[in-house]
């Protein structure tokens, strides 16, 4: 899922860290064994988030879609020594999956994995988020930049997967959630507390500074 060509996708990513064992394990296994592995972050997004993080060093951090867990491990590589990161997904039956390898990263301890709808979940997390990356429905992006609005601190960061949704938000036949893609970007481009950067990384990911 990419718009560069597929020669300088491979150059790129040979001149970017390698992912770790784990990491490897883990995408190969979620190409594997479950459906859509394409929505897993991947190697050069992966590599970015992770190096947000380290830049950050984040006491709390929130991802909204864990999946299989591949960008939950990347979120908690720059986590402060106490850091927590909460990760929410609605599939149960990804769970084992996701645990068995946040096991096998040795980060398991900095992770509070909820299961459940999103939109239930994030009322009720009550600390400062210093980095939030929202990958779930694309339908509720708005709702969640809401959300978790007031929880991010001065100069934390949200980052949103997905933002050019493989091409559609400009073409001119749109679903429901391509519409809400683009309302989801007009929405933050029109928003006077931020400072943002869509960047044309693999799906398009918006990167966003709370001033
Ligand atoms: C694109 S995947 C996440 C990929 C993951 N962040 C990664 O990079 O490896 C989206 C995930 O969001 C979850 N999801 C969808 N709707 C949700 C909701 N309402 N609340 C919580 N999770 C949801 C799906 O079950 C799916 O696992």
């Amino acid at each position: 899922m990419t718009f560069f060509p597929e020669v300088l996708e491979r150059y790129a990513e040979a001149h970017t860290k390698p992912e770790s064992d784990v990491l490897r394990e883990l995408n190969r296994e979620t190409h594997a064994r479950v459906l859509m592995p394409q929505m897993l972050s991947g190697h050069l997004q992966g590599q970015f988030i992770r190096m947000m993080s380290l830049m950050l060093r984040p006491k709390y951090a929130l991802e909204i879609g864990t999946f299989t867990g591949y960008s939950a491990i990347c979120l908690c590589e720059g986590l402060q020594e106490n850091g927590k990161l909460f990760t929410i997904d609605v599939n149960e039956e990804l769970q084992e999956m996701a645990l068995r390898y946040f096991e096998k990263s040795g980060m398991s301890h900095k992770i509070d994995f909820r299961i459940g709808m999103a939109a239930a979940i994030i009322p009720t997390l009550h600390v400062a988020l210093d980095l939030v990356f929202i990958d779930a429905d694309k339908l509720n992006y708005g709702l969640y930049y809401d959300l978790v609005f007031d929880k991010v601190r001065p100069g934390g960061i949200i980052l949103a997967d997905n933002v050019l949704w493989s091409g559609k938000v400009v073409e001119e036949s749109q679903d429901a959630e391509t519409i809400a893609l683009k309302a989801f970007s007009d929405k933050v481009q029109r928003d006077e507390r931020v400072d943002n950067v869509l960047l044309t990384l693999r799906d398009g990911l918006m990167v966003i500074r709370k001033k």
